[in-house]
């Protein structure tokens, strides 16, 4: 299996680490713009071969694609993350130019392959990659839910000193405050996580996830790289090894909950085709309206860049 990871900044490499190391795919080639840097950290990562026991080889590229040819996963990470004086606006016009020249130099050189997306605004840099790949949209998807339930399974694995390993949960909706965690489809070792542990409590890390990348911006001066590489490494390997795997995904909905026409972060079943299966939960009215309110969020993101896009 060969996986092309664009942009080897810190969330592209640590991905990049991840599949290398768990010999998720044999070979990996590494993607950025930045003259050598991608040469720089693919040659660090296959340097670790030897300690860490495992063949798979990763390369760099500065930006030559011929190098990614006949990829079965790519994960876009290449981006900026915002800047001070920056507006939402300027962010999504910058990034949805690198996501669109990134997404079309894949697709030439890897028609078939399946596109993971971790550039932000997430959903509607989803939505960016699946305009400009024009291939079906259970071949593009994006990487936000297996993130922020990792944050929110961490908080509740802390609070109930508990191992995370037990904690099972979906999150829905936007990647961003509106993102909606669901306590009611929450179970540690199988048992309601309302069972374990006090309301108040609980509302107080369902709000802390909301605003778990924030805190980290907070306390880094940029935002997270570990949880996002390997949660997009865990997409990937879910998708080479067709694993079947059920996780929240930020996919394109047509008449699922309701929607049509946007993306947004749903439960899904991930397997060699990509998406196979979008499953629809029962939400209570208290969890549709503010599944809705996510989606009335991104859906105003992504009108900014189809405005954009009638413009250019
Ligand atoms: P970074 O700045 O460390 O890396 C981004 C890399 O993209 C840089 O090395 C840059 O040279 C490269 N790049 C820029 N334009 C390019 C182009 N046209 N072709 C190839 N490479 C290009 O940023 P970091 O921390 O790795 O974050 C990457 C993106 O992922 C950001 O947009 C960030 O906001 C987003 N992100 C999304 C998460 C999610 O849950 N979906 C979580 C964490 C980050
Ligand atoms: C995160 O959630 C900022 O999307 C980034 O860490």
């Amino acid at each position: 299996m060969k996986v092309t990871v664009v942009g080897a900044g810190n969330v592209g490499a640590t991905c990049a680490d991840v599949l290398a190391h768990r010999e998720i795919a044999n070979e990996i080639v590494l993607v950025d713009i930045k003259p050598g840097f991608a040469e720089g950290k693919a040659l660090d990562i296959w340097q670790t071969s030897p300690i860490n026991l495992y063949d798979s080889r990763t390369v760099g590229s500065t930006g030559d694609y011929a190098k990614t040819a006949g990829s079965d996963v790519v994960v876009i990470t290449s981006g900026l993350p915002r800047k001070p004086g920056m507006s939402r606006d300027d962010l999504i016009a910058t990034n949805a130019g690198i996501v669109k020249t990134v997404t079309e130099n894949i697709i030439q050189h890897s028609p078939n392959a399946i596109i993971v997306v971790v550039s932000n605004p997430l959903d509607v840099m989803t939505y960016c990659a699946y305009l400009s790949a024009k291939v079906p949209s259970n071949r593009v998807f994006g990487m936000a839910g297996i993130l922020d339930t990792a944050r929110y399974r961490a908080f509740l694995a802390e609070a109930l000193n508990c191992s995370p390993k037990d904690i099972q949960a979906v999150l829905m909706g936007g990647h961003g405050d509106t993102m909606v965690p669901l306590p009611r489809y929450t179970t540690v070792g199988g048992i309601p996580v309302t069972e374990l542990i006090e309301k108040d409590k609980l509302d107080a890390i369902v709000e802390r996830t909301k605003v778990g990348g924030g805190e980290i911006v907070n306390l880094l001066g940029t935002s997270a790289w570990y949880a996002p590489g390997a949660a997009a490494a865990q997409m990937v390997e879910a998708i080479v090894r067709d694993q079947k795997r059920i996780f929240p995904c930020c996919v394109w909905l047509q008449g699922e909950y309701g929607l049509k026409d946007i993306y947004l972060g749903v439960p899904v079943v991930l397997g060699k085709n990509g998406i196979e299966k979008i499953i629809e939960l029962q939400l209570n009215a208290e969890e549709k309206a503010l599944f809705d309110s996510s989606a009335k969020a991104v859906k105003e993101v992504m009108e900014v860049l189809d405005k954009m896009n009638e413009q250019a």
